[in-house]
């Protein structure tokens, strides 16, 4: 098999805890675990020539694994790190360089790839407030909001996040101990700088968040609040709910979330948001046809269409096939319920998705939850889609309620948002709001 085929990774229970506890001794443990003794995972180094690397910090699609449809396989590990700029005013170009060397040693010590490491780094609107110019628009950046009538999200305000994912917990770990200057090498490969010298690294939740996605995590990592004690997760699943997310033909391109013109373009944004999950009635209450209607759409239920985690759907959910978005008055009439699927199927523009989404599954303070991360042209694009995800004109409806029969509102909390600017490869150092 190739780095890139999917594995059919085995149970990794102890690695994904490890990623959850980080430091220098859960590293320590998890090289010892993934990379020593019969079964040793070989990680791939890198390039020492940046420029054989893709312009987007989150052109990672043709590095990643597929399924046997085509689809994407997202990394099965995920840290978010936030960072604050440590200096006063603004940066100096000895801090780009130190930063940018930084990066650099990253990329040499770890292919771009899920075998290795795929990251970005984004900086945040509290980040560009120390200069004087502003962002231009071309870079479609806003501040974080409440994106619905019916939460209180606390704002991300950090002036970076750094997000590293690999198919193996002990990469993740080391690229974060070696990125703050805890350690001098990383895969074997010397580290030229770290971002320790630049930026503070907040310790605890929300500063280090984590993650994992793919088959078998979420059944092995269910002992948490928000999932009941007597229900067993499919282990097929990828995510907590039970369902296969991101399908080939339900994803944005690259090319379309990235920004066309200006000092920025080639980068793209991203929003991370934290969901907190309540399974309960999910789990208890529900049966599985309605399950597969608030996710979907009432017809998929009726039909029977999804087996499963999904996997049967192929490259697609077959919801805008099967002509459930413009069905949905028709299904709240009927069924007196909508689906997640159908509703924020309807935020397409020529036809496609205007969001990349790249959201993982947390066990981040012993509650089951998602950590929402997807990556767009503009964060106008992502607030569409969550407007759209809202269904709010939808309570004209009388069964539809703005949580209940709502699709999955009902089950998931929005705790925090935050909003990033992943500048491309050239500029993502510090950037100036326009630089040259
Ligand atoms: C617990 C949280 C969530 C879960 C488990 C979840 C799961 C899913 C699933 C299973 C699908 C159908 C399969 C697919 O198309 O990949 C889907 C579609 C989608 N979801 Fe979510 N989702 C969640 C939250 C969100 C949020 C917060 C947004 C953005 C505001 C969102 C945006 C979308 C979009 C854009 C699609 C595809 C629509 C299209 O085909 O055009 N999802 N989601």
């Amino acid at each position: 098999m190739t780095a890139r085929d999917n594995r059919g990774i085995p149970r990794r229970e102890f690695v994904k805890s490890a990623v959850a506890i980080g430091g220098t001794a859960a590293l320590a443990a998890c090289l010892d675990r993934e990379r020593s003794g019969d079964d040793a995972a070989a990680i791939p180094t890198g390039t020492d020539d940046p420029t054989s690397l893709p312009r987007g910090q989150h052109s990672w699609n043709e590095f990643l694994a597929t399924d046997a449809h085509g689809n994407d396989v997202a990394p099965r590990h995920h840290l978010l790190l936030s960072l604050d700029y440590a200096g006063d005013g603004t940066p100096s170009s000895d801090e780009r360089e130190t930063v940018e060397v930084a990066l650099q040693s990253l990329e040499r010590a770890f292919e771009w790839s899920n075998e290795g490491l795929l990251f970005t780094v984004g900086y945040s609107p509290a980040y560009f407030a120390r200069f004087d110019d502003e962002l231009p628009d071309s870079a479609g950046m806003a501040d974080p909001k409440a994106l619905s009538p019916f939460e209180e999200p606390e704002f991300d305000t950090n002036d970076a996040v750094v997000h590293l994912a690999s198919d193996h917990g002990s990469v993740v770990l080391e690229a974060e101990e070696a990125l703050k200057g805890s350690r001098d090498e990383a895969n074997g490969v010397e580290m030229d700088a770290h971002l320790g010298d630049v930026f503070d690294f907040p310790d605890d939740f929300p500063g280090r968040r984590t993650g994992f996605v793919g088959a078998g995590l979420p059944a092995e990592h269910q002992d948490v609040a928000g999932i009941p004690d007597d229900v067993d997760i499919d282990e097929e699943s990828p995510l907590f709910m039970g369902f296969k997310s991101g399908f080939k033909k339900n994803q944005a391109s690259e090319d379309f979330v990235t920004i066309p013109d200006g000092p920025f373009a080639g980068g793209t944004t991203q929003h991370v948001s934290r969901i907190r999950l309540r399974l309960d009635d999910w789990y208890t209450e529900n049966d599985r046809e309605e399950n597969v209607a608030k996710m979907f759409c009432p017809a998929h239920a009726k039909e029977g269409k999804v087996e499963g985690a999904g996997d049967n759907l192929g490259t697609s959910s077959g919801v805008e096939e099967a002509g459930c978005v413009e069905s949905i008055d028709d299904d709240a009439r009927n069924y007196g319920k909508i689906g997640h699927t159908q509703k924020t199927a309807a935020a397409r523009e020529d036809g496609s998705p205007l969001i990349i989404r790249r959201d993982f599954d947390s066990t981040d303070k012993d509650e089951a939850g998602l950590h929402f991360l997807a990556v767009q042209r503009s964060i106008a694009d992502f607030e569409k889609t969550r407007e759209a995800m809202n269904g709010t004109d939808q309570t004209k409806h009388p069964t539809i309620r703005q949580r209940v029969n709502n699709g999955i509102l009902e089950y998931t909390f929005v705790k925090r948002r935050g909003n990033f600017l992943l500048p491309p490869r050239a500029h993502r150092a510090l950037p100036e709001p326009n630089p040259q």
